[in-house]
């Protein structure tokens, strides 16, 4: 069975081409990635335009790539939120429009629940993808960390699952951009960040963990504040200095203590919920993605933490950020469940989807 998978929630036009469920014929990605970094964050309005200009020659990428002829498309999925209002518009109104004209079922398909089966691809003839050797298994539990979303969720089984806790306010992706902004690093925050935090001394600053009623949930706001106070008392100032001002008071090496610090913090509270969680559930597997699960010192601090028996499968580098190929991934999985068919002439959007 081969699903077409079609994602536009955000900053990435994606198309990509699945068999059963866990064979990547095609991925391809087309970013707007660069015309937001100027304006330090993603612009909905030229997100959408973005989209519009690359969602038709993406999926004809994703076709090509995966030598398939739509006859050999047995159903489309798209994602149908959460995210930005223009931009998944782009690609539901897409899907809908090529379910319709080439006779094709539809699954309407939730980003973030997706971002998990990005850990279901375990083959590829693609070059340059390190996948898992075998499937997860349930019980599974998954780290979600992403721009927009920062969760723990405990599935049963495709179609059951549990969200133990979230965040509460900002998702840890939007804290590593925000810290970014603050000490002037390029956008998108997380690899930037993280690259200055290599050369810094993680125990520079000390900076707060918030304490929440539910242990899994998570709240980054508060650590983001703190560190716009601790890069104001490293530049000599006090508080009523604007961010805009900071980075060229700030030397190299205060940027990098300030980065170290932040990560350590930021990546200590998700390893020590993750392990927690592990600690009363025993998944039989965990899994942890979404774009800051490309953060290596996230990936070190979880394997020290948990015990060495309980398999943790870190999703490809590459299938860490916003892709296609989850969305088909999870849209095989759906079909294969009984998920009946979205109506492909009155699917809507839905920004603010929860999982
Ligand atoms: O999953 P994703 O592509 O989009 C959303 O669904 O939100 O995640 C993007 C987020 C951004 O906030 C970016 O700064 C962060 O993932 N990110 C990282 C790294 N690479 C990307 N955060 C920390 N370390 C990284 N290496
Ligand atoms: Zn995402």
């Amino acid at each position: 069975m081969r699903i077409l998978g079609i994602e536009s929630s955000c900053d990435e036009t994606a198309a990509a081409v699945i068999e059963d469920g866990r064979i990547m014929l095609s991925n391809s990605v087309a970013s707007s990635v660069d015309l937001h970094a100027a304006y330090g964050g993603v612009v909905p309005e030229i997100a959408a335009r973005s989209h519009l200009e690359a969602i038709l020659p993406t999926v004809e990428e994703a076709l090509n790539t995966a030598a398939t002829a739509w006859e050999d498309i047995d159903g489309i999925a798209v994602t149908y939120g959460p995210g930005l209002g223009g931009s998944l518009l782009i690609g539901v109104l897409t899907a809908r429009t090529l379910a319709l004209l080439k006779r094709k079922p539809l699954q309407a398909i939730n980003h973030v629940l997706a971002h998990v089966y990005a850990a279901f691809i375990t083959e590829t003839p693609l070059a340059g993808y390190q996948l898992p050797s075998a499937a997860p298994k349930f019980p599974l539990l998954a780290l979600i960390v992403s721009g927009g979303h920062t969760q723990l969720a405990l599935f049963s089984n495709h179609t059951d699952y549990r969200v133990l806790g979230r965040t509460t306010d900002d998702a840890v992706g939007e804290a590593f951009d925000k810290v970014a902004k603050i000490l002037g690093l390029p956008y998108p925050g997380g690899p930037s960040v993280s690259t200055a935090a290599k050369q810094g001394n993680p125990r520079a600053f000390r900076l707060p963990t918030a304490k929440l009623d539910n242990p899994y949930d998570f709240s980054f706001s508060g650590l983001k504040t703190a560190v716009l106070r601790a890069a104001q008392e490293a530049a000599g100032k006090d508080y009523t200095l604007p961010s805009t001002e900071l980075p060229k008071l700030l030397s190299d090496r205060q940027k990098a203590d300030v980065a170290a610090s932040f990560q350590r913090t930021a990546i200590t509270t998700l390893a020590d919920k993750l392990a927690a969680a592990t600690k009363e559930c025993s998944p039989s597997s965990i899994v942890v993605c979404g774009g800051v699960a490309a953060n290596q010192a996230l990936r070190d601090s979880i394997l020290h933490k948990l015990n060495e028996d309980t398999e943790v499968i870190f999703t490809d580098i590459k299938l860490c950020t916003d892709n296609a190929a989850m969305i088909a991934a999870r849209g095989y999985f759906q079909a294969s469940c009984g998920v009946p068919a979205a109506d492909a002439r009155s699917l809507d959007i839905s920004p603010s989807l929860a999982m």
